[in-house]
């Protein structure tokens, strides 16, 4: 009878790496090590989120995002489960799920915003933001660094980047952690809610589009988008996929990177102390901390023809699941892979952002956040110490936290 009632369970597969409670128990290492040492490119017939290979080295993945007419975004999305950028009901296109040429002139329309140029206008503000959250903290109170630094630094980032009315900022965050939520696809009640709060989003926006449409430039991601050539053809649908697409990439993977940070450095006090003795290695750090933490542990592509990877036969249609989290803990490209070094000499070669046509157009911004972060900190001589485990986020897209306990305390 107990088979009967936990029939997934019983059937589990040990090296089916989708299974929420890996992430929820942060108990991934092994199978990903399993994988990557004896299986790097390997077929689960059966996960809750039907049949998959899992791609867990570093080098297939490399080699199946070269190939981006072979291994598509749109064919099938982005994420191992099937609903988050298409429902029976509702296509929210957007171009992260696009192939090439629609992706390419898409990914133009934004891609401004994100310039070396832009970073350098942005940088004075998000200082003074980073300045003035880390000036309010309580000192030798215990808090919770998730929410009073990492999702208030990440919310107002986004509000500034959109010109969202400030006020209302935690709706981004609202918004984007049920858009990013895959697990609610094995739930059909919670399905129907998620896309209740996405029309509202939807709503939200068109409001504030509505009120830029024949107002001159401003340098916002909405008033960009209007005055695009690529936006213009783009219908109301395609407007709000890329509106939530740009607010679930710029929200909840910095911010699991900003509480990543706390967390590792706390965890790897030699690599602590040697950047609290010299703050030259931040820029290195930055790019470990997103190394170890990888906020998004995997993205998907689909094959649109046969194909061989890694010596397996890949067949037209089926799934295949890139474990960046798994490759930036491969060994054979990262020695002592699982230790978090400040001093990396390979840190930069990470896959936290992907690799290819469809590489995270927001990683500068994305680094001058954390870097800013870090030497905000710096300047104040402040250590975070963590007081007990986090609660971390129970699904294998989205890596990161729900809360860390945390003090300050000088240095
Ligand atoms: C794409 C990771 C921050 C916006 C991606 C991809 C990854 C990623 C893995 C997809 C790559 C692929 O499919 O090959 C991250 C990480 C971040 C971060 C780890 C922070 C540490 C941001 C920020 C923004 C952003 C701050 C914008 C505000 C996007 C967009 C795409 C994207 C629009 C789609 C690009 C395309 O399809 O051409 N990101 N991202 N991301 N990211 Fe990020």
């Amino acid at each position: 009878m107990a088979t009967m009632l936990h029939p997934v369970e019983s059937r589990a597969d040990p090296l089916d790496v989708s299974r929420a409670e890996l992430y929820r128990d942060d108990i991934w290492h092994d199978p990903f090590r399993t994988l990557r040492a004896t299986a790097p490119v390997h077929r689960v017939e059966d996960s809750s989120y039907g049949a998959y290979w899992s791609i867990s080295a570093y080098k297939p993945i490399i080699e199946i995002e070269s190939l981006p007419e072979i291994f598509s975004s749109e064919a099938g999305g982005i994420t191992i489960a099937d609903f988050i950028e298409s429902d029976d009901t509702v296509k929210m296109p957007m171009f992260i799920a696009m192939d090439r040429p629609k992706h390419t002139g898409q990914r133009r329309t934004v891609a401004p915003a994100f310039t070396p140029s832009e970073m350098v206008r942005m940088s004075d503000d998000i200082r003074r933001r980073t300045g003035e959250i880390l000036d309010g903290l309580p000192w030798g109170e215990e808090f919770d660094w998730v929410d009073r630094v990492s999702i208030e630094l990440t919310t107002q980032m986004l509000a500034i980047l959109f010109d969202f009315p400030w006020e209302d900022r935690r709706k981004l965050t609202f918004w984007s952690d049920w858009a990013g939520d895959i697990e609610l696809v094995k739930d059909e009640s919670k399905r129907a809610e998620r896309l209740g709060y996405m029309y509202e989003c939807g709503a939200y926006f068109k409001k504030l589009w509505d009120q830029k449409v024949g107002q001159p430039p401003t340098p916002d991601l909405i008033s960009m988008m209007i005055h695009s050539d690529a936006m213009r053809e783009m219908d109301h649908l395609e407007f709000l996929g890329n509106l939530i697409l740009l607010i679930v990439g710029g929200n909840d993977t910095t911010r699991n990177t900003m509480t990543g940070l706390v967390y590792a450095l706390d965890k790897f006090p030699d690599s602590r102390a040697k950047l609290e003795a010299d703050p030259s290695l931040i820029g290195n750090t930055v790019q470990e901390i997103i190394r170890w933490q990888t906020p998004l542990a995997h993205m998907r592509r689909t094959a649109t023809q046969d194909a061989i990877v890694g010596g397996q036969q890949i067949r037209a249609g089926e799934k295949l699941i890139l474990w960046y989290l798994s490759a930036n803990r491969d060994e054979s490209v990262f020695e002592d892979a699982d230790t978090l070094l400040v001093d990396r000499p390979n840190a930069r070669r990470h896959l936290a952002f992907g690799h290819g046509i469809h590489r995270c157009v927001g990683a500068r911004l994305a680094e001058l956040q954390i870097a800013t972060l870090l030497e905000e900190m710096a300047k104040r001589r402040m250590r975070v110490n963590v007081m007990r485990e986090p609660q971390r986020v129970a699904q294998c897209f989205v890596h990161g936290y729900k809360s860390l306990p945390v003090t300050l305390s000088k240095y």
